[in-house]
């Protein structure tokens, strides 16, 4: 993970939206025939990518964000019908349209910040009409830019309705939203929110096995409030990631890093719910494993949408080299949303997805934390960003 490679006075040359090329300026000019020239002053990285967000949402949750600096924990204000079911009942009240137009506005910060692949989760509807509903704006924003990758996180709560039966909402996830959203045809992955209290990791393995019937890549929120086996669980059934992890266990770690699923680690949504808690990213690493680093961009637990102060975060909370930190932000950001082949790195083939950062040393990038250095933004070799509408923060 830390074998970055840099070019000093590098060139990328690029054809119908892919790098055809990468090196030292005079190499690449001698077969770019007469190409247009874009000169950057900057470090020029991969565009990041960000495999953990739920960016599909109504309003922010302030109060929840008082009510834990007074003291109340995360899951005791959820307890109280605060948390993520009143993201759900202030969802299910808006329409496609202006949820497309707040996500897309979201969405736009985190391109802002260098960010050219999002994976996006629905999961605030828990209901089938919401949750199609939720994952038809991910659908109708995923040409980008930033371009996306859509999940359906159908188990994200128990909805307070079925709180006396939880096991009707399993089946009502395996009956009848799977096949929907199966056939609605824009999920990718399949997400469940395994933790003592959500979803058990027998609730998550049917839920999960039943997506993989429908085509559906599979992913995991595991261990990160409490643990409960969902890393062990991940890579059983060989998910394409395991998200979260503050409290997996030793085995878990372990089996993480002996199989092919990337441990994707969200260190903002331990600082922001003020807790102490780390993921083992040092033990995954030199087990082998693959680490990225992600978000979590929600309105509860991680309202942040910078991928370069998580790879900060991963260096000085996870114990993370800035190398390793950078590669979690590029090319196990993009394995941990399936695209590992054609996003992520500047090499020839993959599509020429690139952020310029203002600094002359690419080790600046996680070092001058709280302020954006990105200048520049290319999704398929085209300049997204600065652009119209990039100026429009409120949210
Ligand atoms: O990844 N863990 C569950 N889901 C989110 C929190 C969502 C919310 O609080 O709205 C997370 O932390
Ligand atoms: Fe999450």
């Amino acid at each position: 993970m830390a074998a970055l490679e840099v070019i000093p006075g590098g060139a990328v040359l690029v054809r119908d939206g892919r790098v055809a090329l990468a090196g030292p300026y005079p190499e690449v000019k001698a077969g770019a025939n007469g190409a247009r020239t874009v000169e950057v002053d900057g470090v020029l990285f991969p565009g990041f990518v960000d495999a953990h967000t739920h960016a599909v949402f109504g309003m922010a949750r302030l109060e929840d964000h008082e009510r834990r600096a007074r003291g109340m924990d995360y899951k005791a204000i959820a307890a109280e019908g605060g948390g993520i079911l009143s993201s759900v009942r202030d969802l299910r009240g808006r329409s496609v349209e202006e949820l497309r137009d707040l996500t897309a506005r979201r969405l736009r910060r985190l391109l802002a910040h260098g960010t050219t692949t999002v994976e996006v989760k629905s999961g605030y509807g828990l209901e089938t009409e919401a949750e199609l509903r939720s994952l038809e704006v991910i659908g109708g924003l995923a040409g980008g830019p930033p371009s996306l990758v859509p999940t359906f996180l159908g188990a994200h709560e128990i909805p307070l309705e079925y709180r006396p039966r939880r096991d009707d909402y399993v089946r009502l996830v395996v009956e009848e939203m799977l096949p929907a959203v199966a056939a609605q045809g824009i999920a990718r992955f399949c997400d469940v929110f395994c933790e003592p209290g959500v979803f058990t990791p027998e609730e998550t393995r049917r839920i999960l096995e039943a997506a993989r019937g429908h085509g559906l890549g599979l992913k995991i929120h595991a261990d990160e409030l409490e643990g409960s086996g969902g890393a062990e669980l991940a890579a059983a059934l060989g998910a394409v990631s395991a998200d979260h992890l503050a409290h997996v266990s030793p085995a878990g770690a372990q089996a993480l890093a002996a199989s092919g699923t990337v441990a994707v680690l969200l260190p903002g949504t331990m600082l922001f719910l003020g807790k102490r808690d780390r993921a083992p990213a040092r033990m995954i690493i030199d087990q082998g494993g693959a680490v990225a680093l992600s978000t979590d961009f929600n309105p509860g637990s991680s309202p942040g949408v910078s991928l370069p102060l998580m790879a900060t975060l991963g260096v000085s909370q996870l114990g993370m080299v800035p190398a390793e930190a950078v590669m979690a932000i590029t090319v196990n950001g993009a394995a941990a949303v399936g695209e590992a082949t054609t996003r992520g790195q500047i090499a020839p083939g993959f599509r020429a997805d690139l952020a310029l950062a203002a600094i002359r040393d690419w080790r600046e990038l996680v070092y001058w934390y709280g302020q954006n250095l990105v200048t520049e933004v290319w999704v398929a070799g085209t300049a997204c960003h600065p652009g119209p509408g990039t100026i429009n923060f409120i949210v």
